[in-house]
């Protein structure tokens, strides 16, 4: 499997979701499943979408003390999931934690991403919480924490991808929402990219909700976003 587009499956039930999946081919794309749809359906779910043959993102962002956080991840991780996440404001004792707790999995330990400054809160939120920085300077503060504590990348809005890849390293990985091609509606997304242009800048997985769940066809639709990234010269991180 080396399709670098994370299909966003941002459905109310798994029947919904389980009616998706069953025209979707696991050679074309990998699967992020959230909050919404894990709180409707729970790790059963998880289990089934791995067991059709898809790697999956389980984006439920876990933030909590150290111990609490190892634990969720190696219960997420025993449950066969490709990719799973942690906020990087839980701090580096968090992250290092979990990710150490990670390693007993060997060469099927899970990669471990975190998110950064969540892309819905400008400079106000954050002086709100008592942070001076600007977004992208905690962006970029938190990313860089993140590689520090050994984890393997972090979701990011394609308007930093270019910034972070200037200042880590090479095979640290950079997952980007908000990708829209020139014939898809924004929707809620305020700031777009194209898929090739987002590759361009320095992603290595692009995540793509109703560009593709909302298709007349999903997967001409896939096809097309694939196509868009086929030129990406980076080497699968
Ligand atoms: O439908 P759309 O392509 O906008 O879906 C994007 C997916 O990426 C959704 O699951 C959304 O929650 C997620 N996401 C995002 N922006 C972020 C982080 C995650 O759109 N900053």
């Amino acid at each position: 499997m080396n399709s670098r587009i994370i299909v966003a499956l941002d459905f109310e039930s798994s029947k919904q979701a389980s009616n998706f999946l069953d025209n979707l081919d696991p050679e074309e794309c990998r699967i992020k499943i959230g909050k919404e749809l894990f709180t409707a359906s729970g790790p059963d779910f998880v289990r089934s979408v791995i067991a059709r043959g898809f790697d999956v993102f389980l984006d439920l962002k876990y933030h909590d003390i150290p111990n609490t956080v190892a634990k969720a991840a190696v219960v997420a991780a025993d449950l066969g999931v490709w990719m799973l996440n942690v906020h990087a404001s839980g701090g580096m004792a968090m992250m290092s934690k979990t990710r150490d707790a990670l390693e007993r999995f060997g060469a099927d330990r899970p990669k471990l991403i975190a998110v950064t400054v969540l892309t819905s809160m400008a400079g106000n939120d954050l002086a709100q919480i008592g942070i001076q920085a600007s977004p992208l300077d905690q962006v970029v503060r938190l990313a860089t924490l993140t590689e520090n504590a050994g984890l393997d990348g972090v979701v990011c809005s394609a308007a930093e991808t270019s910034t972070l890849r200037k200042s880590i390293g090479s095979d640290f990985c950079l997952v980007t929402p908000g990708i829209r091609r020139l014939e898809d509606a924004a929707g809620d997304q305020k700031r777009v990219v194209g898929p090739g242009e987002a590759i361009a800048n320095g992603s290595d997985y692009l995540v793509v909700g109703r560009p593709i769940t909302k298709a007349a066809s999903p997967n001409l639709a896939l096809a097309e976003f694939n196509s868009a990234v086929a030129g990406a010269v980076k080497p699968l991180v």
